[in-house]
């Protein structure tokens, strides 16, 4: 069964104005293949939105229709208060494509330069926003370097430096760290938080689920052109709670105490006790000592985003 946590909402018309993306039920088939089926949703302006899925689920081809490079079959959409595809709305886009090879023969800032070019930047602003987005991805000691010199990381760098070029006020970006190491994500992580905090929105495409968990602040999680679930990150966690404790000498009998708490599942000697009230969880510890139980560790457990996307994902077949 699909599962929406929040249902799409009713978008006022002075809405428009703060949304940086509007879409109802858009939907893009190629051939007999349904690569998006309906898709409808809102990102305000602002927002770094997650858009996660696994393989396939549809998440480049929504990027493709928002940014106009293909169009739907039906359905419709805005970017930034126009209709999707508009070209003035599209100036105030950055994007950075899933699959993209820059000419091998540029040196780093050649590549920049040909894109403010491209993307009609004044020709007294493109020294500024050239050196600014060479040191935002740090790539300020390689700019003369030629692309074909360059490793995967560092054309991906080199891919969210010509995303931001202009000062986007929406900037898309399709699995953006897929070639980078954990330092690199790191890194990409921070420049999407600087990039929000100047108020650009950033609409990611990932099916890296911790990294998503750590900077976004809404997700939507979209499986066969569908999505089947959106909201904050602890919307789809849930907000019961949950402890595991470790605990040595309970009788299997007596493990029917923790029942009375929550669900319980056990492993070894951990127990994860799910759904448990958190004021109740010095009654559950005070219950294992009083039937002969020792307690040696009681921690929280959050679920990960990881469980809960296999969870959703094992619920939508
Ligand atoms: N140009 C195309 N022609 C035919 N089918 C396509 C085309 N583009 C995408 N599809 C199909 O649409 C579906 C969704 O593809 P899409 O690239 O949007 O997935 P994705 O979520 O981005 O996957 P990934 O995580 O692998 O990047 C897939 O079944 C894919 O084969
Ligand atoms: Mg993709």
């Amino acid at each position: 069964m699909a599962e929406t946590l929040s249902a799409p909402r009713v978008v006022a018309a002075d809405e428009t104005a703060t949304l940086a993306i509007e879409t109802r039920d858009l939907a893009k088939t190629y051939g007999r293949i349904t690569a998006l089926a309906g898709l409808t949703m809102t990102v305000p302006r602002g927002e770094i939105f997650g858009f996660l899925g696994p393989n396939g689920a549809g998440k480049t081809t929504a990027v493709k229709l928002l940014v106009g490079l293909t169009h739907p079959t039906s359905g419709e959409g805005w970017v930034l208060g126009a209709p999707i595809g508009d070209r003035l709305a599209r100036r105030r886009i950055g994007y950075l494509p899933e699959l993209f090879r820059y000419q091998d023969w540029l040196s780093a800032r050649e590549v920049l330069e040909l894109h403010c070019e491209l993307a009609g930047i004044p020709k007294n602003e493109r020294k500024r926003e050239v050196e600014e987005a060479l040191e935002t991805v740090g790539l300020a000691s390689r700019a003369d370097d030629r692309v074909a010199t360059f490793s995967k990381g560092m054309q991906q760098r080199l891919g969210l430096g010509v995303a931001m070029l202009g000062q986007p006020d929406l900037i898309f970006l399709d699995e953006p760290t897929s070639a980078l190491d954990p330092v690199g994500r790191h890194d990409i992580r921070e420049i999407i938080r600087g990039l929000k905090a100047r108020g650009t929105t950033v609409f990611l495409n990932s099916h890296l689920l911790s990294e998503v968990e750590l900077v976004c602040d809404r997700v939507a999680v979209i499986d066969r052109g569908r999505v089947i679930a959106l909201g904050t990150i602890p919307d789809l966690l849930g907000e019961t709670g949950a402890v595991r404790l470790r605990v040595t000498g309970l009788s299997p009998s007596a493990e029917i105490l923790f029942h009375r708490f929550g669900s319980v599942e056990i492993h070894d000697d951990w127990y994860t006790v799910r759904g448990i009230d958190p004021d109740a969880v010095p009654d559950l510890v005070a219950e294992i000592v009083r039937v002969g139980g020792r307690v040696h560790t009681v921690e929280p457990r959050q679920q990960t985003l990881e469980e809960r996307f296999l969870q959703l994902l094992g619920g939508a077949t």
